[in-house]
């Protein structure tokens, strides 16, 4: 069984329950990774900034694998700090992999959330935020997993789709499933019209997910995910 809570005072705690008085608690750590636009990313900020929101959590760096994205150009407006390691400006993808992993444990994630990361990551990044690294991908898993996921669902000629927020393993888009939400597709959908309307619901359940994580803890048996 993996146990794994988000919130830094819930790590003593036998399964990640919450405890009492968890509001009172400091927010969960976050370091966000993009290759894009970064609206996923923007939903976490803007819940991490509202004090009504009781979000649970903070984006304290983004990391990319590129740069000049609209991604990076939103946690700096945040006054987030970033960071972006090019796979081709390192020897080998193991050490990109390293470099990754170090910069994303410098800022001391409680979790990491890859938000459109279009990279794929490597053993030293697994192993050492394993059991606290969360995709979120745009379509129902385990259907239609990969960097396709809208397009093969259409393909498919699904009437319905989604998108999934899950634990990332070595294998991609695998690990057990966090939360998820359906979309209906329509007979109209091109792949642009069907994701747009995706990611409107992904966001939302994005920032449900990683919010509910951070604030209540959680455990890991098999491949269910429990949050009490
Ligand atoms: C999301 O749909 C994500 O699931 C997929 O790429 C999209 C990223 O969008 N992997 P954004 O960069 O957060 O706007």
């Amino acid at each position: 069984m993996a146990s794994a809570p988000a919130a830094p005072d819930a790590a003593d705690s036998p399964e990640g329950a919450a405890q009492p008085g968890a509001g009172s608690r400091p927010p969960a750590r976050l370091v966000v990774l993009v290759s894009g636009s970064g609206s996923n990313l923007q939903a976490l900020l803007d819940a991490a900034a509202d004090p009504g929101s009781g979000f649970g959590a903070e984006v304290v760096a983004v990391g990319a694998d590129r740069g000049g994205i609209e991604g990076l150009r939103r946690a700096e407006r945040a006054g987030v700090p970033t960071f972006v390691h090019r796979l081709r400006d390192y020897p080998s993808r193991p050490d990109w992999d390293r470099a990754l992993t170090g910069s994303v444990a410098a800022h001391r994630p409680d979790l990491v959330v890859s938000a459109g990361f279009m990279k794929i990551v490597g053993a030293s990044f697994m192993a050492a935020f394993a059991g606290r690294f969360i995709n979120t991908h745009p379509a129902l898993l385990p259907s239609f997993p990969g960097a396709h996921g809208v397009r093969d669902a259409l393909a498919h000629g699904v009437k319905v789709t989604g998108c999934t927020v899950h634990f990332a393993e070595a294998e991609v888009d695998s690990g057990p499933i966090i939360a998820q939400r359906a979309v209906e597709v329509r007979d109209d959908d091109d792949e642009d019209t069907l994701h747009r309307r995706i990611k409107e619901v992904e966001r939302g359940l994005l920032v449900d997910a990683v919010g509910r994580l951070a604030r209540d803890g959680y455990r890991v048996e098999g491949r269910k995910v429990y949050i009490p």
